[in-house]
Order: C-alpha cells, then sequence, then structure tokens
C-alpha cells in the first residue's frame, strides 16, 4: 500500500460514509480517474550522472507569485466535510509547505478566515446562473486578496460523480455544504439562481477578468484547440485537468493531454496540471514535460480530514520530499532545469 492509500484509509475511518464516498467518487466507471493515476507512472524519467546533485533547489513562482515548491492544492468543495473548519485548516498547512491553495466557489469558510492564514490563494469560480451572485463573490474574493481566478469550464454538462450522495442532499448540521460568502439575504434573493451556469463562452473569461482585476485561470481545459480559445480569450493561464475524473469517466487523461496543451500555449501563459498525480516523481513528469505547476486533490483532503492542518502539511511537505530525492537521483539541481528530454512519454496513445 502507498503512504496515500494508506492516508486514504485512516481519512475513511474518521468521516462519515457519505463524506470519504462524495471524496472517493468518479464519474462513469472510475477508468478516467484510474487510468488518469497509471498514466502519471507511464512515464519514465531518464536519469543523468556525473552532475552536481548535492543540493536542490524547488522554488518556483506562479503567476509572480513566489511558492516554496511548484506543488500546489487544488480547489476542492465540501472541505467542511472533513473538518468543521474546512479551508481555514487547509490554508494553514499550505501556508506551513510554503505553497499556494484553490478555493472552491462551494467553500463554507469565509474568504477573510482563509486569508489570515498566510498562504497565498486562488478563488475557484464556478459562474453561477445569477451572474451578481458571482459578482459579488469575485469582488469580495479580490478584496480577501486572492491573486487569481479558477474558472473552472469544465462543467457543461456535468458528470454524474458515482457512487456518493450529491452533498446537497448531506444532513443538515456542521458538514451541510453552506456558501459562507454570500450573506443568508443574498441566499434567499438568489435562490437557484446560484446553481452553476451551463452556458458559458470564452466571453466569460474577460468579464470576471474586467470585475475582479485579476488574472483568469482556466481549469478543466483537455484540447489544445480549447486551450487555444481560453487564451485568445484573455486567460493567463491554463489548469489541464479531468477535475480527478469526475466530469466524463471516458475523457482522455491529463497526463495525455498535457503535452498537446504545452505545444500549442505553453511558450504564451503558464500551463498547470492536475488529476492523479500521486506523488514527487510523477509531479517530476509533470514539470519536466513543461507544466509549471502540479495541483494535489484528494490526498491533501484526506489529510484534512485525518490531520487536519498538520495533514495538509505532511502531504505537502512528502510531495516536496519525493521531488527532492527524486531530482537528486536524476542528477539535477533545480526544477527549473527540468527538460522534456528528461522523460520518455510511455502513455497509451
Ligand atoms: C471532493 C472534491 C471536491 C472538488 N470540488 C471542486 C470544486 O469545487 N471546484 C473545482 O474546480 N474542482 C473541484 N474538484 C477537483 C479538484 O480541483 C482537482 O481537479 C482534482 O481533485 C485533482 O485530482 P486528484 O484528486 O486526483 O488530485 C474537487 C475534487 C474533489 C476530490
Amino acid at each position: 500500500m502507498t503512504w496515500i492509500e494508506d492516508l486514504a484509509r485512516r481519512a475513511d475511518a474518521v468521516l462519515p460514509d457519505y463524506v470519504s464516498a462524495y471524496y472517493h467518487s468518479h464519474a462513469g466507471d472510475g477508468s478516467c480517474d484510474r487510468e488518469g493515476i497509471a498514466d502519471w507512472n507511464a512515464f519514465r524519467l531518464r536519469p543523468t550522472v556525473l552532475r552536481d546533485a548535492s543540493a536542490q533547489d524547488l522554488t518556483s513562482e506562479v503567476l509572480g507569485t513566489p511558492v516554496a515548491a511548484p506543488i500546489l492544492v487544488a480547489p476542492m468543495a465540501q472541505q467542511v466535510g472533513a473538518r468543521p473548519e474546512g479551508e481555514v485548516l487547509t490554508a494553514q498547512g499550505a501556508a506551513k509547505a510554503g505553497t499556494l491553495l484553490g478555493v472552491s466557489t462551494n467553500t463554507g469558510a469565509r474568504f477573510e478566515d482563509i486569508a489570515a492564514q498566510g498562504a497565498p490563494w486562488w478563488y475557484q469560480v464556478y459562474v453561477a446562473r445569477n451572474r451578481d451572485a458571482t459578482r459579488l463573490l469575485v469582488e469580495r474574493a479580490a478584496a480577501a486578496r486572492a491573486r487569481a481566478l479558477i474558472l473552472t469550464v469544465d462543467t457543461t454538462p456535468l458528470g454524474r460523480e458515482v457512487p456518493a450522495i450529491d452533498p446537497r442532499n448531506w444532513p443538515e448540521g456542521p458538514r451541510k455544504n453552506r456558501t459562507a460568502n454570500l450573506t443568508a439575504e443574498e441566499l434567499e434573493r438568489f435562490g437557484k439562481d446560484t446553481d452553476m451556469a451551463l452556458d458559458l463562452t470564452p466571453d466569460t473569461i474577460g468579464w470576471l477578468a474586467e470585475v475582479s482585476g485579476l488574472p483568469v485561470v482556466c481549469k478543466g481545459v483537455l484540447t489544445a484547440r480549447d486551450a487555444r480559445r481560453c487564451v485568445d480569450a484573455g486567460a493567463e493561464g491554463i489548469i489541464v485537468s479531468t477535475h480527478g475524473g469526475r466530469r466524463l469517466g471516458t475523457s482522455v487523461t491529463s497526463a495525455y493531454a498535457l503535452p498537446e496543451i504545452l505545444a500549442e500555449v505553453g511558450g504564451e501563459v503558464e500551463v498547470h496540471v492536475d488529476s492523479g498525480v500521486r506523488g514527487g516523481a510523477q509531479a517530476a513528469a509533470a514539470l519536466a514535460l513543461g507544466a509549471k505547476a502540479v495541483h494535489v486533490g484528494r490526498p491533501v483532503m484526506w489529510g484534512l480530514a485525518a490531520d487536519g492542518a498538520d495533514g495538509v502539511a505532511d502531504v505537502l511537505a512528502t510531495y516536496q520530499a519525493e521531488l527532492v530525492t527524486t531530482l537528486r537521483q536524476m542528477g539535477i539541481g533545480s526544477v527549473k532545469d527540468l527538460r522534456p528530454a528528461d522523460v520518455v512519454t510511455r502513455v497509451s496513445r
């Protein structure tokens, strides 16, 4: 069993069944989720010898923000299901690890409380059917020092996340999904119109940038053509993602999509990647191919559930330590020195 599988078991042991099922859930038959993990292992690294690898430097920058390592926390909903403080603890863990976190639209924590933990953060946007609700949220996120917006674009149509109970049907109490960044009066007024809009177009990117004054990064892109459409519409970054295999169960994996997207827009904007990256060696392959950063999802959630902020920090520190070991074994002194030639592609095509 890997350390992440062991951590997942510890998390499952403390969580109600409906919460752990939701965290594990995937679309379709789960093949995109499973193969999404396997495909990262299908990249093989090419170690070199007789190079000075006595020290490793992981420091990097994402959209101008310095981070201790290019391993970030993916935005995830329903973190209050893991711990009542939710993202406040995740932000504490990220701060300890010197990195940045994504904060979901569906967060039960207040932006100000998350920001107060000291970690840089990006706000993930699900555009609401009523754009005024989204305008309020992004204005509030910007006021609470979010440094960028992650526009999640893989929402049309929603894949079924099975097997799990939709969080809207979770029992009442602290684990219940709630949006803490709209007032009760606003929630009442917008009603069902805070549900996700399914009619997004590339114009949404410019509108969000204008409303927030922040750079917009598009998350959930899996083809070069869509990456081009996003960048032409003003996106300053792309996150290659299958949403952790939670959207289209039969879609290509992130490992499959990353090279073609890098070839199309990698010279113009930052390209990040997530879904199924289960360790520092796998992160090294993604970075060598040209990804600017890797985002980690479920392992962070399991760390949060099992051990709170320390658990989050431990997960991130373990990825960082594995990345150091991998670089050392490859004969490389800095993440910035990783090159596509350091990887052999064996992903099935
Ligand atoms: C429980 C859970 C909730 C998530 N909620 C969101 C969300 O609200 N917005 C979003 O853009 N992505 C969401 N994601 C997807 C993550 O941001 C990320 O793409 C994915 O988890 C990465 O894959 P991994 O879990 O295999 O690391 C969620 C993922 C999980 C597991």
